[in-house]
């Protein structure tokens, strides 16, 4: 068969013509590069990039490979990119793995060395204004494709069949005709080729994605869509031995003339005799073939039935090794997406290690790796259906998915990008950093305080948080705080929580290992304590500086009632020790040491609230007045 020909031969020249076109870069091409392309684009924001300061270390949007040699990723999503992207600049990164310019005002036509750099495998350049046909030449090992929300114009290129690394193809909201090619990727996961002005029948490969992915293209049709009409239902059941010919012959034009000028670009007299000379003997044999009858679509049909075996097998191995998420989550990837996921370590926690991990797709997650689960699965899962069930609530960061086997044990939560609670409170004293003021204190003590009451409210008013500590706060813009991590003790080794939580855990818990409400009520009041004084209970053990929190400030207290418990950062507000002194206040309650004296959680709350409304009566006393 000539075809199979074709597809062996061609990438071999291709492949010697690149070798001989790209000389393997080094740190000095890719700075190169990247000044050229600042150079000569305009753009709204200034790009800090300057000779004077390392690439890889101070440049805005440029990532390297770990070993500091090559430029591996570029982001510079909307910085007021202006015009076209200038050729023969960010073409010449043949190390760059990732490049966004997403959300910038880029226009006319994509220079065709960006998207064809070889080892590039994410390209977003959604939200622009770029137009001219879909390049057709893309690198190979491309898993992610974002075009959307631009001007593309013309047909969607065959040549996206080749990319079968790809998972993800955006392509809605452009002006994309013709109809879709029948590509078969088998790791195809996201497609979306809305509100484009695509015709003719949906190809049976994508019949499995939603209708989402195919709106606002009138002449579309057939599944998931409305049934086609004048086309007759099922074409390839019947292949008539004359139709194969005709697309066969236009695609054989089209990829000779490619050879051609891929030819004349490369310009080596050896190399076009070399494939005129194959060329010749190909169209021989085909002629050859073509009269000794008509050939069958052998490599289609097969193609065929392999991918969906490949599905199946796929399938039953996703189920045997699922994520269970919970309803109400709008994630949509399996464990496999997962574990592909690059991952930075977060913390390591007395439970276990947590990850930031970025999905292929680009959306964060964190995941929890527990270690030291004690309990067998079915118990696990029970506990994870009540974890699961803590209904919404915006101090509460809900767990969306667990996974499960004897091997590993992990939970997935959002990410929640502001860091938690210890990080700013202890982090860059010394550097001179901003004070944490007395209103963000607040708040932030608000929203924890509500959160832990709504998980106390769970489970018919019986649920424990039972691992409140300050690296667990997790810090947000629109609630100020919420809390992570509840639930999972009664999963977990008592003797393996390591003595770091020891300084948040109520006495009863030290001594008897068993959590209650108001254990966490008392956990809160160290929490309350550290917030207030800036101190960490029992900080890093060895250190000379390790407090038992509630009892160094009693001691403080009962010798004199002066601003010493404070943090010093707290000093420079005014008119704020009043409210401070209530707040201690409430942590001592909070620390009793019978449970029975501790307040519970709701009271805390409403306590927190009075601080809160007496301090803003404070400033505004004439209306208190009018209130009465
Ligand atoms: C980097 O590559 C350029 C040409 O591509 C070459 O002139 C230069 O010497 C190389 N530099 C290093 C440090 O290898
Ligand atoms: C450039 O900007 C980035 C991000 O804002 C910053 O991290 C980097 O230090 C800056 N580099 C210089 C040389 O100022
Ligand atoms: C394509 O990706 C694979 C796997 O990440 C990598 O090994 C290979 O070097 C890449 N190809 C190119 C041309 O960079
Ligand atoms: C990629 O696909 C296009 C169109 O199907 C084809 O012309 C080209 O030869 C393919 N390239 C390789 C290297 O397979
Ligand atoms: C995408 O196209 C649809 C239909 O024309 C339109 O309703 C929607 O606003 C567009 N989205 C954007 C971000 O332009
Ligand atoms: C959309 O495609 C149809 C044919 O498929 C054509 O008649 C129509 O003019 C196109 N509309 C636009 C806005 O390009
Ligand atoms: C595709 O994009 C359109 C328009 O932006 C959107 O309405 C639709 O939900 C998207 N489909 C999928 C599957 O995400």
């Amino acid at each position: 068969m000539d075809y199979h020909m074709v597809f062996i031969l061609i990438p071999l020249f291709i492949s010697l013509l690149c070798l001989q076109a790209t000389a393997t870069g080094n740190l000095t091409s890719d700075t190169q590069a990247l000044l050229k392309f600042a150079a000569s684009i305009p753009h709204g924001r200034k790009l800090n990039w300057s000779l004077t300061t390392p690439v890889c270390f101070s440049w805005v949007g440029v990532t390297c490979t770990p070993d500091g040699t090559r430029v591996k990723s570029l982001r510079l999503p909307g910085i007021g990119l202006f015009g076209q992207i200038p050729a023969d600049t960010l073409g010449n990164l043949d190390a760059l793995e990732i490049l966004s310019l997403r959300s910038n005002r880029l226009t006319v036509d994509l220079p065709s060395d960006v998207p064809s750099i070889p080892s590039l495998h994410s390209l977003y350049l959604q939200h622009n204004k770029l137009s001219g046909i879909v390049p057709s030449s893309l690198s190979f090992n491309l898993t992610f494709l974002d075009l959307s929300y631009n001007s593309f114009l013309g047909e969607i290129p065959f040549t996206i069949q080749n990319l079968t690394q790809l998972t993800a193809l955006y392509l809605q909201n452009n002006s994309l005709s013709g109809s879709i090619p029948d590509f078969h990727l088998p790791k195809l996961k996201h497609l979306n080729l809305s509100y484009n002005n695509l015709s003719g029948p949906i190809p049976e490969s994508l019949q499995n994605f939603p209708v989402e992915a195919f709106l606002g293209n009138p002449f579309l049709c057939g599944s998931p869509l409305a049934q086609c009409i004048a086309v007759p239902p099922s074409p390839p059941i019947s292949p008539a031995p004359v139709l194969p010919i005709k697309p066969k012959r236009s695609f054989w034009k089209r990829l000779s003339t490619g050879i051609i000028i891929t030819i004349a670009a490369g310009g080596s007299s050896i190399l076009i005799l070399l494939v005129i000379i194959l060329l010749i003997w190909i169209s021989k044999r085909r002629r050859r073939e073509r009269s000794s009858g008509a050939p069958k679509g052998k490599g289609r049909t097969g193609g065929r039935i392999d991918k969906p075996e490949e599905y199946s097998s796929s399938a039953q191995e996703a189920e045997k090794n699922k994520l269970v998420f919970f309803e109400g989550c709008s994630y949509n990837f399996d464990l496999e997406d997962l574990l592909r996921a690059s991952a930075e370590v977060l913390g390591k926690g007395s439970y276990g290690t947590t990850y930031k991990a970025v999905l292929e797709d680009g959306v964060t997650v964190v995941v929890k790796r527990l270690k030291e689960v004690v309990v067998g699965k079915r118990e696990f899962e029970q506990q994870m259906e009540i974890i699961g069930r803590v209904a919404q609530h915006p101090n509460v960061v809900p767990l969306r998915s667990y996974y499960y086997s004897k091997d590993e044990k992990l939970l997935v939560f959002d990410y929640v990008p502001s860091g938690n609670f210890s990080s700013l409170l202890h982090g860059g004293r010394d550097a001179g950093r901003t004070p944490l003021d007395w209103d963000t204190r607040v708040k932030i003590v608000h929203g924890v305080a509500r959160g832990i009451a709504h998980i106390h409210a769970q489970g018919g008013g019986k649920f424990i948080h039972g691992n409140i500590k300050a690296s667990n706060i997790l810090l947000t813009k629109e609630s100020g705080s919420c809390v992570s991590e509840y639930g999972l003790a009664p999963l977990m080794s008592s003797a393996a929580t390591p003595s770091r939580v020891v300084g948040y855990r109520a006495p009863e818990v030290i001594e008897h290992r068993k959590s209650t409400q108001k254990s966490d009520v008392y956990s809160f009041g160290v929490f309350l304590l550290e917030l207030l004084t800036g101190k960490a209970p029992l900080q890093s053990p060895g250190r000379d500086d390790v407090v038992d929190l509630p009892r160094w400030v009693q001691s403080v207290v009962r010798e004199e009632w002066t601003a010493e418990v404070f943090d010093v950062e707290l000093m420079r507000y005014p008119n704020i020790e009043e409210d401070m002194v209530q707040m201690l206040q409430v942590a001592m309650q909070c620390v009793a040491r019978t449970p029975d004296e501790r307040p519970k959680m709701e009271d805390v709350v409403r306590m927190i609230e009075d601080v809160r409304c007496s301090n803003s009566a404070n400033r505004q006393s004439s209306e208190e007045k009018v209130e009465g």
